[in-house]
Parts: C-alpha cells; structure tokens; sequence
C-alpha cells in the first residue's frame, strides 16, 4: 500500500506548471501562473497554479486541486490511476497495491501489441520493402516526423514473422490470438496482417488496443482498403477514437474536438495543425464514443465526406450529439471529399484558412444540404426532407428556431406555416397517441399552443365556406381585432382572394370555382395543403368548438405573436438608442396586458 507520507512526497516532487502546460496556456502571475481553466469555459483566467503549494486549481469552478486530483479530474481517472501516473512522471518507486488479475490479463495484451508495433515500426524504416511504404506514404503527404509522431509501421509480407517474433518472447499463442494479431489454421500459426501499412490504435493514455492495415501496392487492389483489428477484450472499436491520445490537450485547451471519417483525414488536420481531430474506426457513431468526447468537452465540430453516405452519416452525428446536448458545427468540403484529400490539392494553408472559416452552425447546414437540390414535387423526397429536419429541429427546444425553418421550408414549398406547424406536429409525435408520453417541458406546451392556433387559422377558411355570412363576420372580426396580420402571409393571400375576389361576385360557396381562382394566382399548393394537413391533422379532435370560440383563439395569437415580434425587435436591435427601447418595451407591457386581459375574458367565458 502507499503509505500517507509517500503521496506527501510524490506531491511535493511535482512541478505543477510542467504537469499543467499541456492543458492550459500559462501566464505568468506573482510567484505563480494564471491561465483558462480547461475545465469550464471562460473568457478571464480563474485557473491559478502555484509551484510552492503544488496547487491547480479553478477558483470559477472548484476543479483541480493538488497534482493527483488535477490528474483525476483532467484524465478522468482513479486515485490510483493517477499515483500511478504521477509517480511515473516523477521517477518514484511506489509500492502501489497490485493491479487485479484481469489487469495483469491486459497487461499481457499490451506488451504484445507493443512488441508488434516495435516489430512493424522497425521493419518500416529499416527494410527494402519498407523503402517501398516509405515511399507511399511521403507520397500521400506525410513526413517523416508524421510518420514517427503517428507510430506508423509496415506489417512483414512473410506469413508468419510477427508469430515468430512473439513466439521467441515467449508470449502464449492463445494471447497472441486472444489480441488479434496471429489466427491459427490447422496446427500452425499465421500473422493476421501481411504487407499492409499499420496504423497503431491507443486509448488515451496511449496504451496499444489494436492495429489497422492499408494496402498500398496496386496489385493488393482487389483485398479490402483497411483491415482492422478485429473484436478483442481490449479493442472494442464502439468505444474507440483514433487519435484521442494525441488530441487531447488541444482538445481541453480549445474546447472543442474534430470529428473525421478516416485515419488519413485525422492526419491531414493533424498536420495542418489543428491537432484535435479523431474520427471512429469506420464505423458509424456510436453512443460510448460521445460520452468519452463529453468528458472532454461540448463542441463538436463535424467533417466528413463529402459524398452522399458522409452527408447521412452527418445527419446522424448532428441529431446523436443534439440530443446529448453537445454543440455541433458543421464544415463541408467542397472540390475534395475528404481532408486528406483537400490537403493534398491545395496545401495545409488553404485547408485551415478554409477550416476556420466555413464552420457552419449544425441545423443551418442540414437546412441548406437538405433543400438545395430538392425537386419540390417529388412528394416523398419533400416527406423525407420533413421527416430529418422537424426530428432534429425538435431536440434544439427553441421556438425561434422552429419559426425560423418553418418559415423558410414554407416559402421553399409554397405552402402555409400552418400546414407545416401540423406536418412537425405529426413528425414527432405530438398528438400520436400510440408513442408513450414523455413529460411535457415548456417547450412542449408553447409549440401546442402554437399548433392549435395553427389549427384554427386553417379552420376559418372551412367556416368562411359554409356561407357568405359567415366569412364576412370573420373578416370584420379578423379586421377589427387586428388579427389578420397574425395569420400567415399565404393564408392571408388566400383570404383576400376569399372575400374581396370570390364572395364579392358568388352568394354561394363553390369550391370548383374558388379553386380555379386559387389556381389563377398560384395558391392552390398551399390551399390544398392546409386542407390535407386539417383532414390528416387533429382537425376532428377540435371539431366541437365553434366559430366564435376560433375568433377568440385567433385573438388571442395575434396578441401574442405581436408581442413575440416587438420582444424579437428589442433582443435584434443592439444599438438600438435607449428611447426606442423604452418605446418598445412600453409597448410590449400594453400588449401583454391586452393579452391577460383578452384570455382571463375567454376562460370566464368558459366558465360560464
Ligand atoms: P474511406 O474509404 O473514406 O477511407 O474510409 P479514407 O480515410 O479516405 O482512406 P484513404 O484516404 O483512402 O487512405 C474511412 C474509414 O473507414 C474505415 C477506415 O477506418 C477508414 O479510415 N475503413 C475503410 C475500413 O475499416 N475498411 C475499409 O476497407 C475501408
Ligand atoms: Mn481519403
């Protein structure tokens, strides 16, 4: 066991500022040094280190502390992990309580990857067939600090030399299998990777978990481009970032992590010098690899192929890491599918400048990527376009934004915000009585009782039909309490065609007749959807409230949306002269009280 007096000493041994450096710029101030805290994002520095008090720690967020805990806290490891590591770091002999027998079982495996590597790396930089590797590699950009940095190496093309290698070290052929480096065939044993180019995998500690081989003779164009490890006890590729080793004190110390598809294009930002790229093994994301890049950080920024599976691997990530709670952005390469490729075209320089400088905020890009080339009468592709953006939309919980898309989608498609409001409604399951309710947030509430003012906005146009009278009530309603411009602009349009066009020349309603006078003026999309969205809605549901209950509904939302609207002014307009402001704010209070007073009207009413 450590005794009390040897973790004294191993903390006085530390020299905090050179166990710090790596995860945080370091200024000097007074006997000690100041910088950002990597543990929460701040712009003024809270995190202090002091030499003499072997101290790290946060003053914003309590985090850090003496060297152990600062480890613990950064790495996310144990207290005894974090001994271990630092009497490492400190060249101390500790008697530190054994580690159990599976870690001994691990350690096993890890010595064995380590001697392959070793194996691999030596038979890279010092064989004729390594020449040939070499080459490729220099070829597709890398250096030979790269190549090094990266522990890249080259399988041997005999069958069997890393087998004999492990053999003459006396490992055991079931741990040879057991990690994945040699299968078995008959009674003889055989390495799993010949002549391929290899590419260490280690967790973030830099412990070897496996190994991933590409081929680069063209005569090999006919196996599979990469040849992974396959599942081990210690390689589970669902919890494996590559790279993560490397990246992360940039990571910590940028707030934020890169998101690649492939090895190549982790190297290529690597060496651009944006050093906090990973990317999973080829396989698509999973749930544990977010949950290790939350214990890091919440900024994810995504770059994947450019071509069409990337694009719906992309979809996938931003609504995996939206419903986690991380932020995403997005960059998307154009003229190269990929990093690696970028680079290569145009150099580290262009890549970064392009980096930095196209980072598109996540729905922003699924917005455009799902509406640029979309053939707007091609019904499924526009169901499928609904479907992807309203899911992922839905995790954001903002209205504003909702609003935002909603109203571009509506203009794209020429149809009503009403009618989408219910096509989001139907998407995630608002009023689906089949899915189990899940509690309802604020957020929940305020999008129904957008929805159900939706709903009676569509509902005016099938009162308006049922006679003439009826819709010229409406109308003096509508005009009257101000409420005609709460309704969307294209329902609006059609209104105007209702009353001022269709009821000024027919006593009748004819639906034949008012269709081709929608058709006239290209309204009938929109028409025909908000009647589809009613019929397919909760039209029925509502069906027992009537006219005069609609109005005040109708009141009421306009009262709100133009408070929203004078609220959106004042948080938009931040030059805006503290006069107008008042002025706005003024206006604001009149309007809410306009509004509590119109609803406690209607709830007494109910009452009644
Ligand atoms: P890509 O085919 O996009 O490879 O696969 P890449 O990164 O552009 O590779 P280069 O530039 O041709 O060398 C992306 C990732 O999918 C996995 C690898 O992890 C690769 O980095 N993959 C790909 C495989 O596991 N096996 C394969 O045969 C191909
Ligand atoms: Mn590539």
């Amino acid at each position: 066991m450590v005794s009390k007096d040897d973790i004294q000493k191993l903390i006085e041994a530390t020299d905090m500022a050179a166990l710090v450096s790596p995860y945080v710029k370091l200024i000097k101030s007074g006997s000690g040094y100041k910088g950002l805290c990597p543990f929460h994002s701040e712009k003024t520095p809270s995190f202090s280190v002091s030499q003499d008090k072997h101290m790290a720690k946060c003053f914003g967020c309590g985090k850090g502390g003496n060297p152990i805990q600062f480890l613990m806290d950064i790495k996310h490891i144990s207290f005894i992990e974090a001994v271990r590591e630092l009497s490492k770091i400190n060249n101390m002999e500790l008697d530190i309580a054994p580690p159990n027998p599976l870690e001994e079982q691990y350690k096993k495996y890890y010595e064995i990857n380590e001697l392959a590597l070793n194996l691999y790396t030596r038979n890279l930089w010092h064989t004729k067939n390594g020449e040939k590797a070499l080459e490729y590699l220099y070829a597709r950009g890398l250096s030979k600090e790269l190549i090094e940095e990266f522990k890249i190496g080259l399988a041997p093309s005999e069958s069997d030399t890393l087998y004999q290698v492990l053999k003459e070290s006396n490992f055991l052929e079931l741990d040879m299998v057991d990690v994945g480096l040699v299968r078995s065939s008959g009674d003889r044993y055989f390495d799993v990777f010949t002549n391929r180019i290899i590419f260490p995998i280690t967790d973030e500690r830099g412990k070897i978990l496996g190994f991933s081989g590409r081929i680069f003779n063209d005569s090999d164009k006919q196996t599979a481009k990469y040849m992974n490890t396959s599942e081990t006890p210690i390689f589970k590729k669902n919890n494996i970032l590559y790279n993560l080793e490397r990246a992360i004190s940039g990571i910590v110390q940028n707030d934020r992590i890169v998101l690649h598809e492939g090895f190549m294009d982790v190297i290529a930002t690597y060496r651009s010098g944006i050093k906090e790229a990973v990317c999973s093994m080829g396989t698509q994301l999973t749930q544990n690899q977010i949950k290790i890049i939350k214990k890091y950080t919440n900024n994810v920024i995504l770059c994947y192929d450019g071509d069409k599976a990337g694009i719906l691997a992309t979809y996938r990530a931003l609504d995996m890491f939206e419903k986690a709670g991380l932020k995403v952005k997005i960059v998307r390469l154009v003229d190269a599918k990929d990093s690696d490729e970028f680079v290569h075209k145009f150099g580290t320089d262009k890549y970064v400048e392009y980096f930095n400088s196209h980072q598109q905020e996540g729905i922003a890009y699924l917005y455009q990527s799902l509406t640029e080339n979309l053939d707007i009468n091609d019904t499924d592709k526009v169901e499928e376009v609904k479907k992807t953006l309203f899911s992922i939309l839905k995790n954001k919980q903002s209205q504003s934004l909702l609003e935002k898309y909603i109203g571009s989608l509506a203009d794209l498609l020429h149809v009503s915000t009403s009618s989408l409001y219910l096509d989001y409604d139907r998407i995630t399951g608002f009023t689906n009585k089949n899915v189990p309710r899940k509690p309802r947030t604020d957020f929940d509430l305020k999008v129904k009782k957008i929805i159900i003012s939706r709903i009676f906005e569509l509902r005016i146009f099938e009162y308006a039909k049922i006679s003439k009278r009826n819709a010229l009530e409406i109308d003096r309603f509508l005009e009257e309490n101000d409420a005609f411009y709460a309704l969307d602009s294209k329902n609006q349009e059609i209104w105007i065609l209702m009353i001022n066009d269709f009821y000024k020349k027919n006593e009748d309603y004819n639906e034949q007749k008012f269709i081709e006078l929608l058709e006239k003026h290209n309204l009938f999309d929109c028409y025909y959807n908000n009647a589809l969205s009613l019929k397919n809605g909760s039209f029925n549901k509502y069906g027992d409230i009537d006219l005069q209950a609609c109005l005040k509904m109708l009141k009421e939302n306009a009262i709100a949306k133009r408070i929203g609207k004078i609220v959106e002014n004042i948080k938009n307009s931040q030059e805006i002269n503290s006069d107008l402001k008042k002025e706005l704010l003024l206006k604001s209070v009149a309007e809410r009280q306009k509004f509590e007073f119109v609803r406690n009207k209607n709830k007494k009413q109910k009452n009644n």
